[in-house]
C-alpha cells in the first residue's frame, strides 16, 4: 500500500498522501482511511482531479450520500454532488454561496445522522498570496473531555431538540441574504429530531459533545429558561478557541472531515469578485452504524 497518512502538528487533521481518488482503492486503504479519519477529525487529499462521478464513488465507500433538502433541481446526473460558490454565470448563482457560514454540524437535525463530509476545492480565493475562505474545525471529543465534570454529569442523560430551520433562519437575517423561508414541503421532509447531548463515536468509540449553535434549539425536559441557560454553557465551552482548528485551502485539495467529531465554520473573508467554487458529498453514518428506532448504538453508555 502505497498510502501514506500524516499527521498535523495540531489538535486535528493528517494529509494522506500516495492515492489517486480517482482510481478504485482497496479494503486495506479505505480501512485505514476510516480509521485515520476519527482519529484525526479530518484528512487532507492534496492534488486531486476529480469529476463528479469520482466525487460519488470515493464518498459512497463510507455510506450513503444525502441529496440536500435545500437542493431544488434534482434531475442533474449527480444530485448528491452540491456547488457550493459565490460565482455567478450570466447573473445567475451557480451554488450555494453562503453555506455553512456559521458554526455548526450537518445533518444534526436529521435521523440518521451524518458521518462524514467530502469537500473538494475547485477554486480557492488568493489575495496577497494567502488563501481566503478558511474552513475552521472545532473538536468535539476534545470539548467533552474538557467539560467540568458536574456538567458532564449534567448533560450524561439529555437530549437536544435540532431544527434544520435554525441554521437556515441565522443565514436568512444576515444582510444581502436571498435565502427564501422554508417551503412547508422542506419543513415537512426536515422536522425536528432529537439527539443525546453526549454521543459515542462509532469508530473512535470516544465521547463527543454532540451538540452545536447552528442546529440545537432546546433541550428536552428543561424549561425554557433552564434549557437556554444550559445551551449557552454548552455553546460557550465549544467555541473555546483552543478547540479550534483553520484549514487554509489549496486548489485540488479533497477534505474528508468527520461529521461527528467535528464542528465547522465557512470564514467568508472574501469578496464577490474574489471567486470560490467547492464541491460537495454528505455522507450519512449509515454504513458505522446499524440504526435503532433511538440511534442507540451510537449513545454513549
Ligand atoms: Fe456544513
Amino acid at each position: 500500500m502505497s498510502l501514506r497518512v500524516m499527521p498535523h502538528d495540531s489538535i486535528l487533521g493528517a494529509t494522506v498522501v500516495g492515492l489517486d481518488l480517482a482510481d478504485p482503492r482497496t479494503d486495506a486503504e479505505l480501512e485505514l482511511i476510516r480509521h485515520s479519519m476519527a482519529t484525526y477529525g479530518f484528512l487532507r487529499f492534496p492534488d486531486q482531479n476529480l469529476q463528479e462521478q469520482h466525487m460519488v464513488n470515493f464518498a459512497s465507500e463510507f455510506g450513503s450520500l444525502e441529496i440536500n433538502v435545500a437542493t431544488t433541481n434534482r434531475d442533474v446526473p449527480f444530485p448528491q454532488v452540491m456547488t457550493l460558490s459565490n460565482i455567478l454565470e450570466d447573473g445567475v448563482k451557480i451554488g450555494f454561496s453562503d453555506a455553512g457560514q456559521g458554526w455548526h454540524t450537518d445533518m444534526s437535525y436529521s435521523k440518521p445522522i451524518a458521518l462524514a463530509n467530502m469537500l473538494y476545492g475547485v477554486k480557492v480565493p488568493v489575495r496577497d498570496g494567502e488563501p481566503l475562505g478558511d474552513t475552521q474545525f472545532a473538536d468535539m471529543a476534545l470539548a467533552y473531555d474538557m467539560l467540568p465534570d458536574n456538567v458532564k454529569a449534567k448533560i450524561a442523560n439529555l437530549s437536544a431538540e435540532h431544527d434544520f430551520n435554525k441554521f437556515w433562519e441565522m443565514m436568512r437575517a444576515k444582510p444581502g441574504s436571498d435565502r427564501p423561508p422554508l417551503t412547508d414541503e422542506q419543513r415537512t421532509e426536515k422536522p425536528p429530531v432529537v439527539h443525546p447531548i453526549v454521543m459515542r463515536h462509532p469508530v473512535s468509540r470516544r465521547r463527543i459533545l454532540y451538540c452545536n449553535p447552528g442546529y440545537a434549539t432546546r433541550i428536552i425536559g428543561l424549561s425554557m429558561d433552564e434549557s437556554d441557560d444550559l445551551l449557552n454553557l454548552l455553546f460557550e465551552h465549544q467555541l473555546q478557541e483552543r478547540f479550534f482548528y483553520s484549514f487554509k485551502w489549496t486548489e485540488r485539495d479533497v477534505l474528508l472531515f468527520d461529521n461527528i467529531r467535528t464542528l465547522h465554520n465557512a470564514v467568508p473573508d472574501y469578496k464577490a469578485h474574489e471567486h470560490r467554487l467547492l464541491k460537495r458529498c454528505q455522507v450519512m453514518a449509515d454504513e458505522v452504524v446499524k440504526f435503532s428506532e433511538e440511534n442507540s448504538f451510537v449513545y454513549a453508555d
